[in-house]
């Protein structure tokens, strides 16, 4: 099995098939319209031939840092926040062995997605006997929580290196041109990747705020590109409505919308996809999620939380669907052994798989849910590998632009955002916020 294999039968209950199929003309009209680049914010449809356009230098470029910085230090610090953090975390958890005893391994840590104190000083004593590098992203260059994580650390690594051996410890992934950062690179003399001016955080992933830290990280992203690449070519506007399985997960998730189904839960089986859900979260949600509109993108993790959140899915308000990401084999393999005292009563499971155990809690988790009226989509993998994560990737990306485009609202921009950061900014008296720094001030 090769391609995602996408099953929305279990939506038939209750949804008429007909209607999945009547959106053809107008999702076909949106498909072309990302690849025309007439939809809504067509300046960010630069993701859309992102792997079929990425070029052989960029990606020998990318790996050759990679390797360059890999033998430098041990652990490698990425900073970043929302899009140019979740979908390198995403990629790298989904890969990585779950308890590594691998003492030259290159360990990848995260910082600039939380402003914690703790978090901050905890890192910087973990690092201080450690060798060390930093990737700082930040396409706009300017925001507060990565540029805050760089400024400790970026001193943390001054004082240990020196200012002139830090340069070769630093990369920097930003705007060609704009930015607090671009200009901080540009001073220090940082190796920099750009970020296009084209492609949105959430939507770059394939670009070297994702390439980088996976390669980073020792994994390969060649082929993490050609899975993309394989669903570009089979979700474009010239291949049948019924075969193009972004086409028909948005059609889907729409009629789903439209019938009450305000909130999407994306399941997993596999703890290594809990941050691949983290990116598919933030995908859609950012994407969808204005003007009033939007499904509400959430996620569980099974079975763990069959014990916690199962009980509301099957019984709480009826107001929601699953989609569950299913694997059709794992990559290790592991059967239960027989017990002569049989004491915990296990021995008729003896000889099985444990995954013949997931996969029938699956099974079972499904039918309980769809006899609870919790429509429920599959989406499946052959295994976890670089090329089936890129084949998500890209097959999501596409979903999600048709899905705002369904219903109508542009799925590249996030004014929403900003109104944290104007409070915030106002309540720290940044220069500049004198005005908001009044307003504010009377609420509290
Ligand atoms: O999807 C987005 O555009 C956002 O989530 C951004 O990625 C996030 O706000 C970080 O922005 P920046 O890369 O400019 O620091």
């Amino acid at each position: 099995m090769k391609n995602i294999q996408l099953d929305i039968s279990n939506i038939y209950p209750f949804i008429e098939k007909e209607k999945i199929f009547k959106n053809k003309d107008e999702i076909i009209h949106h498909i072309q319209g990302i690849e025309n680049k007439t939809g809504k914010g067509n300046e960010f449809l630069g993701w859309n031939n992102l792997p079929s356009s990425i070029n052989s230098e960029d990606i020998e470029d990318i790996k050759n840092t990679s390797d360059k910085l890999r033998k430098l230090a041990n652990n490698i610090i990425v900073i970043g926040i929302g899009g140019s953090y979740l979908g390198a975390k995403s990629v790298i958890d989904a890969l990585a062995p779950y308890f590594d005893n691998n003492d030259n391994k290159i360990n990848i840590l995260y910082a600039g997605h939380n402003i914690s104190e703790d978090y901050l000083s905890e890192l910087l004593s973990y690092i201080e006997n450690k060798s060390f590098a930093l990737v700082i992203i930040s396409k706009s260059g300017t925001t507060t929580e990565p540029a805050l994580a760089f400024r400790l650390l970026r001193n943390k690594l001054e004082e240990k290196y020196g200012k002139d051996e830090s340069k070769d410890r630093i990369i920097a992934i930003t705007d060609a041109k704009k930015g607090a950062l671009r200009t901080l690179a540009d001073k220090e003399g940082y190796k920099t990747f750009i970020i296009p001016d084209n492609i949105g955080g959430r939507f770059s992933v394939l670009t070297p705020v994702g390439l980088l830290p996976i390669a980073l990280a020792g994994y390969d992203i060649s082929k993490l590109i050609s899975g993309a690449l394989e669903i570009e070519k089979n979700t474009n506007s010239k291949i049948n409505f019924e075969n193009n399985i972004a086409a028909i997960y948005a059609s889907a998730r729409y009629e789903l919308y439209k019938s009450g189904k305000k909130i999407e839960i994306l399941a997993n089986f596999e703890p290594k996809l809990k941050y691949f859900a983290e990116w598919w979260k933030q995908l859609f949600g950012e994407s969808e999620g204005k003007e009033g509109k939007g499904i509400f993108p959430s996620n569980v993790n099974f079975t763990t939380d069959l014990h916690s959140l199962g009980q509301y899915i099957q019984e709480g308000e009826r107001n929601l669907f699953e989609t569950v990401l299913s694997l059709n084999k794992p990559n290790k393999t592991l059967s239960i052994p027989s017990d002569n005292d049989n004491l915990d009563k296990l021995n008729y499971l003896a000889g099985k798989r444990i995954n013949e155990v997931n996969k029938m809690a699956e099974t079972g988790t499904k039918l309980a849910h769809i006899d609870g009226s919790v429509p429920n989509i599959k989406i499946e993998i052959n295994q976890i590998s670089e090329y089936s994560i890129g084949q998500l990737i890209y097959f999501f990306e596409k979903a999600c632009a048709i899905s705002g485009y369904l219903i109508n609202v542009n799925p590249f921009n996030q004014p929403g955002v900003e109104e944290y950061k104007k409070n915030m900014f106002a309540l720290l008296k940044k220069p500049g916020f004198e005005k908001e720094s009044k307003e504010i001030l009377k609420k509290l």
